[in-house]
């Protein structure tokens, strides 16, 4: 990155002059702000961007360390931030809600509207018995109902967890359980690509399961019709018990550290995460990250591509858009259908000026305008937008360069974001009208984000030498606790190797020797990255194993052109191991099995059998060799440490 071959990208001056943060100066200078004041820094903009009931007295609470606390004694409701300000401010009538359907077909959403529909269904859930700090279960699909679920729980003080809809029903019972859900929210079916998918059946077999009892109400979305199980005393349909319910709700005025949600994600160990994030600090970051990072304004229209399942979803659709007042785009379907120029299509039919979206996506689509013209951007009018973004997963420069040049018409600025379900918000990133940008590299910490790269034991490493991410200072968007299980918070996110000082965020980065600018080097943990969801290879050997033919499975990752990493899978059977036919069948059997257990996302790629797996005389799963086998290299180091070193020859793909 640091030879004279570097190209800068720099910000027009028109960019520069217009932004929320204008020029390397002015990003300079929140920095400095930020450094010599860090609780004044985020104490004015709390007071600033954010509507208080009981405005807090304190902002930052250190005495439980890493049990962070921030605006503590504050109170507010996330849901009147983002709608009734608005329409109190005189947005009532401004689009809030672009949805596209899968079929094409277009629904707006105003402010005074999407107040009016939270507002009903607040008060049906406030009528079913759900109150504050109960936990709700949200298994919908992309719709103008998920984003009001999800704000009608913020409104009660209810607190959701999103399951996104490709999880399968075990997925979605461990959820559910490990949540204590009083209520579920989910829907008869989605339609993608033309197809109309069922979801209520597989919320059903979840509820069926066991570990669900706490679950009192199940409410059903109507979206594909047809038949649907209704279960008499537990289900109803949602647009029965919004029926007749009041436009007026009181919001629920919560504590700023209340806990607005819980999203499960994967981690080191084969049990999903938790991730419980508070109300005030997260929603100020999302605000705030809208104003710096994607320099939003009143006539945007914003477009995030992700689901509502991930964090993405949650803080760039659900909260920051409507908290700042901003139009954006609830997309329904999938890029490819009718064509991979669906995207295109819609930033041209929408006049989106933002759209944000993941590498997989870009790369899929390079793919396919290569494969077919027709479906190339550059065929749709693309004029309106004036910034990009990517969130996921790192940017190949390839990718970067034809987004860019072929998306962006070579003068939009493309923010590449780097934050994760437990930051909540943005950590490292460009901002638009002050960032020379570089492909492939996030850059610089957002204004207040004192990230680092250390060694194993805390310290600095210089600049151009790789090592561990972390963060130095808490910030009001993170993550809170693990849901039940404080001690492995602590353990994951602030270890003792770094005196509990420092937040390791599971990824390895490194800074540029001449400009400090970041690159992502990725996980270090057992977390994969596929297509921009992460994956833990724990989890899947746990379905793995789970299966009734399999004795021993390892998980690794290896690289994928199109989805950035690949799954592949060692597994050793009870029985004999298979070959010719009988392994593409027990291939094509575990795929299956695997997308039941955890959702079709989580299909291993590659299975390759074994009669045991490369192991130290003390047991040890070499893991090191198992990456380098994945990746088809040579293995060329000594084995001779190894129980079985034949063992290689038969794992070789
Ligand atoms: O490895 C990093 C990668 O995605 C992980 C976080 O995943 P998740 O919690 O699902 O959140 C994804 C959306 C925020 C990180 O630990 N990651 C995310 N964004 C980037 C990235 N890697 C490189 N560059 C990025 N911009």
């Amino acid at each position: 990155m640091s030879n004279e071959q570097v190209r800068f990208y720099n910000p027009s001056e028109e960019v520069v002059k217009n932004a929320a943060v204008s020029g390397m100066d002015g990003y300079r200078a929140l920095c400095k702000e930020a450094e010599d004041d860090y609780e004044g820094y985020w104490g004015r903009r709390a007071k600033e961007l954010l509507d208080w009931k009981v405005p807090f007295t304190e902002v930052l609470d250190e005495s439980n360390a890493p049990f962070f606390k921030w605006f503590a004694d504050g109170k507010l409701n996330v849901s009147y931030n983002c709608l009734d300000r608005n329409v109190a401010n005189g947005l009532g009538d401004k689009v809030a809600l672009i949805f596209e359907a899968d079929n094409g077909e277009v629904t707006r959403v105003t402010y005074k509207d999407l107040l009016g529909r939270v507002c009903r269904f607040a008060n049906a859930l406030r009528g079913m018995g759900v109150k504050k700090g109960d936990r709700v279960v949200i298994y919908l699909p992309m719709s103008i109902e998920g984003v009001v679920a999800m704000q009608a729980c913020a409104r009660i003080g209810a607190t959701h967890s999103i399951v996104f809809g490709g999880f399968s029903a075990h997925a979605l019972r461990d959820r559910i359980e490990d949540a204590g859900a009083v209520a579920v929210i989910t829907s008869d079916g989605q339609f993608r690509g033309g197809k109309a998918l069922p979801l209520k059946p597989i919320a059903d077999e979840a509820l069926s399961l066991g570990g669900c009892d706490t679950v009192r109400n199940v409410i059903v979305v109507k979206r594909t019709g047809g038949e649907c199980n209704i279960v008499a005393g537990r289900d109803s349909w949602f647009h029965d018990v919004v029926a007749g319910q009041s436009d007026d709700c009181e919001p629920e005025w919560v504590e700023a550290e209340h806990p607005l949600f819980i999203l499960y994600t994967s981690g080191s160990t084969g049990k999903p995460k938790g991730v419980q994030h508070s109300s005030a600090g997260y929603l100020l970051q999302a605000v705030l990250s809208m104003k710096y990072t994607f320099d939003i304004r009143p006539d945007d229209i914003f477009w995030c591509t992700a689901d509502i399942g991930w964090v993405t979803g949650h803080t760039y659709i659900t909260y920051g858009p409507l908290a700042s007042g901003s139009t954006e785009i609830v997309f329904e379907g999938v890029p490819t259908y009718p064509d991979a120029g669906r995207f295109w299509k819609m930033i041209q039919d929408h006049k989106v000026t933002i759209f944000y979206t993941a590498p997989t996506a870009i790369r899929s689509l390079i793919k396919a305008a290569d494969n077919n013209p027709a479906v190339h951007p550059t065929k749709y009018d693309l004029s309106s937008l004036r910034l990009l973004g990517s969130v996921g997963e790192p940017i190949n420069p390839a990718a970067w360069e034809w987004y860019h040049e072929n998306v962006g018409g070579g003068r939009c600025p493309i923010v590449d974001t780097f934050w994760q379900t437990e930051t909540g918000a943005h950590m490292i990133t460009p901002m638009p009208g002050a960032t020379p940008l570089v492909p492939g590299s996030c850059t610089l910490p957002f204004p207040g984000i004192q990230a680092a790269v250390v060694d194993e034991t805390g310290t600095e490493v210089p600049w151009g030498q790789g090592g561990i991410l972390v963060v130095k200072k808490p910030w009001p968007a993170m993550i809170r606790t693990i849901w039940g299980d404080p001690d492995r918070f602590v353990k994951s996110y602030y270890p003792a190797d770094f005196q509990g000082r420092l937040y390791l965020a599971g990824d390895g980065a490194i800074r540029d020797k001449d400009t400090g600018y970041f690159t992502i080097t990725g996980r270090i943990d057992d977390v994969l990255n596929v297509s921009g969801h992460r994956m833990g290879t724990m989890e899947i050997e746990s379905a793995l194993v789970a299966h009734e033919k399999v004795a021993e499975a390892a998980v690794v990752g290896r690289p994928d052109d199109l989805t950035g990493e690949a799954i592949v899978a060692f597994v050793v059977l009870k029985g004999p191991r298979p070959t010719g036919d009988a392994a593409t069948a027990m291939v094509k059997e575990l795929q299956n099995w695997v997308g039941q257990e955890i959702g079709p996302i989580a299909k291993p790629k590659d299975i390759r059998f074994g009669e045991n797996l490369p192991k130290t005389r003390s047991g040890k799963i070499m893991r090191r060799l198992l990456r380098q086998l994945a990746k088809g290299e040579e293995i060329l180091q000594d084995t001779s440490t190894l129980e079985n070193p034949a063992i290689l020859e038969q794992l070789k793909g």
